[in-house]
């Protein structure tokens, strides 16, 4: 006969006394091996999962249930199947946690979106009904509210053309870019396009470049939109101070891409950002201040477009932010 503790899964055996009598290495990983020798229910507590091994006890016949567990501070899930022989049990263990997980983060993003399409559809649903009724004859009022319906449309737009934008460019993650780009004649460039927003802000824009044109593979539409973002942001929301300095390093080996790169810093002196809010910016719709990016026309997709552009470029995004003092931005792209 096979010995449970020789396969490379997580198994469990339990004796005709309901004592587990052998678990595998995988599945002492998991429960730890000082559940051999006690009564299951000691060793896997949860109601569901022992309400099933008494049915299948009682039956006869395999069934499959759940069991929920915990790594650090991950929480898994796991599917287990279990197997009656006469009076004793084999019960087999299949890691779903990734599968669930997947589920959860789609499970968000649906709600995420349904969230912020929802908030200006209802501003609409009420100007429209407005505008039918007590603002009819009201050509003042009935001007304000076009001019907020047209702005609530434009966010709506806006985030559609995010989204597209982030479903684009995780489609494509995988997919190396292959041009050369002069990434200092990129960023000038896209500092151009950028200056009517620049100029409205009124913030002052340094631009620094020691590239000495040093090329990198790159996809010059993604990249411009990285630039863009992170200036955009640093106006936003780091623009009170009035200045802005964008610093182009020239190429040095950096240990994160273990090879030589080139470094854009794009830093503002703005209030900054609290630690813990760091990780958690590349994430979908993760705003510090909803209300306030909501009232500057963010979608809180930005930094998530970002990321996704950065590693597709086999590239790394670094954020660093002292509150008080001011946020710098930095994208390493590996040099050709
Ligand atoms: N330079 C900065 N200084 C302070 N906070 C910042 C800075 N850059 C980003 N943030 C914070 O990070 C959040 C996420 O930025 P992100 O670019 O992903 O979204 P957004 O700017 O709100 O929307 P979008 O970029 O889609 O217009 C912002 O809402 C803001 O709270
Ligand atoms: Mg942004």
């Amino acid at each position: 006969m096979i010995s449970v503790t020789s396969l490379p899964f997580p198994v469990m055996l339990i004796d005709e006394t309901q004592t587990v009598a052998a678990i595998s290495p995988a599945l002492a990983g998991v429960l730890g091996s000082h559940v051999v020798g006690r009564h299951y229910i000691n060793a896997l507590r949860q109601p569901i999962t022992l309400e099933a091994i008494e049915t299948s006890l009682r039956s006869g016949q395999p069934l499959q249930t759940r069991w929920l567990g915990r790594d650090g501070a991950r929480d898994t899930t796991w599917a287990v199947h279990i197997v009656p022989e006469g009076r004793r049990v084999i019960l087999t263990f299949e890691d779903r946690t990734a599968a669930e997980e997947v589920g959860q983060l789609r499970r968000d993003f649906v709600a995420n979106v349904s969230h912020e399409l929802r908030t200006p559809l209802t501003a609409l649903q009420g100007f429209i009904e407005t505008l039918r009724g007590a603002a009819r004859n009201d050509a003042t009022a009935r001007e304000r509210f076009l001019g907020i319906m047209e702005r609530e449309t434009l966010r709506m737009t806006q985030l559609v053309d995010d989204l597209l934008s982030l479903s684009r460019v995780e489609e494509g993650e995988r997919m190396r870019p292959v041009a050369a780009v002069d990434l200092g004649a990129l960023v000038a460039a896209t500092l151009g396009d950028l200056e009517p927003v620049i100029a409205a802000s009124g913030v002052v824009v340094t631009l620094t470049d020691a590239s000495n044109g040093t090329q990198v593979r790159a996809d010059a539409n993604q990249i411009r939109q990285v630039i863009g973002n992170l200036i955009e942001n640093a106006i936003k929301y780091g623009g009170s101070a009035g200045v802005l300095n964008i610093n182009l390093d020239s190429a040095t080996y950096h240990r994160g891409l273990r090879s030589e790169g080139l470094a854009l810093h794009v830093q503002d002196h703005g209030p900054g950002i609290a630690q813990h809010h760091i990780p958690r910016l590349t994430e979908r719709f993760y705003r510090v201040d909803t209300h306030r990016s909501r009232a500057l026309g963010g979608t809180g997709l930005g930094l998530a477009i970002v990321k996704h552009i950065v590693n597709r470029h086999r590239g790394r995004l670094v954020i660093d932010s002292t509150l008080g003092q001011g946020t710098t931005c930095t994208v390493i792209l590996p040099t050709i």
